[in-house]
């Protein structure tokens, strides 16, 4: 992967992992609650291991089963980590890839009291990206990943080591942002300029073709309709880059690189008129992708 996409990326969520946000804050429980987390299910994890950071409850649709072996790509502070390692139990195992240190020492130090206060023991922790996954050929049952497949710049490598360490009839259940249609070509080119080196979401058929490309079948991308808004809820986001108004548009923020064109009032002053003028849901939705490597 690129190293510049990569640096801008790591520090990014470096930023944010060190932020304090937490569910105790209301806009980072809204944003959760907004993308499907029950009460129930934020009580049962460490607060700090969800920062606001999803567009959707992967394990809620991934059918995950006692004695199951789970990855997650990009577990961030490991909220999905801790959720799937319950579903799956003692017997089962819940592995989290990310390659932002300070996202996996903080997923680390929520695991050490994930298990009502106490450690959590059927969970490990990975650094690498995405597309070098840390894993054995066909040693997964599910791989979950959580607003995460878009910041990545080569999906199909993604997509590839998914179906390389999935065993025979392994399932793909991912949230994500992807596109219902191509931004207009005013914010597209102004997003671009300000972010310099985003990595983006795809189209809807895109994703799908990439993963059938990738030798997935039994593909479905479901539009959630959860109103990609809710990002705005998250107030003095400290991790995030400067004014806020990114915040509002998640396909770009979750790949926004924190360079010093953060630091550019103009183009801020640009970027928020035209979020002003443009509905983010128009153009973006959040999905849930599941599929299947065949058997
Ligand atoms: C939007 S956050 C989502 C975190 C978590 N899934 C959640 O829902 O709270 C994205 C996470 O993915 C990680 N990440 C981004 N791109 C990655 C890549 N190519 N490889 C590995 N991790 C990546 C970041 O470090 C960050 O922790």
């Amino acid at each position: 992967m690129s190293d510049t996409i990569k640096q801008a990326v790591q520090s990014k969520y470096a930023a944010v992992a060190k932020s304090g946000l937490s569910t105790e804050h209301s806009g980072v429980r809204g944003v959760a609650e907004a993308f499907g987390y029950t009460a129930e299910q934020l009580a049962a994890i460490p607060a700090e291991a969800n920062m606001g950071l999803s567009c959707g409850n992967p394990t809620a649709f991934a059918s995950l089963k006692p004695g199951e072996v789970i990855a997650d790509l990009g577990c961030g502070g490991g909220l999905d980590v801790f959720l799937a390692a319950k579903k799956v139990g003692p017997t089962g195992k819940a592995i989290g890839i990310d390659m932002t240190p300070e996202m996996l020492a903080l997923a680390r130090r929520n695991a050490e009291k994930a298990d009502g206060g106490k450690p959590l023991t059927n969970v490990e922790f990975h650094q690498a990206t995405i597309d070098k996954l840390p894993l054995p050929d066909v040693s997964v049952d599910c791989v979950i990943s959580n607003c995460v497949i878009n910041l990545a710049p080569d999906k199909q490598a993604v997509f590839r080591e998914i179906v390389r360490v999935l065993k025979p009839g392994g399932r793909l259940a991912v949230s994500d942002i992807a596109l219902k249609r191509p931004l207009p070509a005013e914010v597209a080119n102004d997003l671009m300029a300000y972010v310099g080196c985003i990595a983006g979401a795809i189209g809807i058929e895109q994703y799908r073709s990439q993963l059938i490309e990738a030798g997935f079948a039994q593909v479905e991308i479901l539009d959630t309709g959860s109103d990609l808004n809710a990002y705005a809820k998250v107030e003095s986001q400290s991790g995030y880059c400067s004014s806020g108004t990114e915040a509002v548009l998640p396909v770009v923020s979750a790949s926004a690189c924190c360079s010093s064109r953060s630091t550019d009032a103009d183009l801020h002053k640009r970027l928020a008129d035209l979020l002003r003028r443009h509905n983010v849901n128009d153009y973006a939705a959040s999905v849930r992708v599941f599929a299947v490597k065949p058997r």
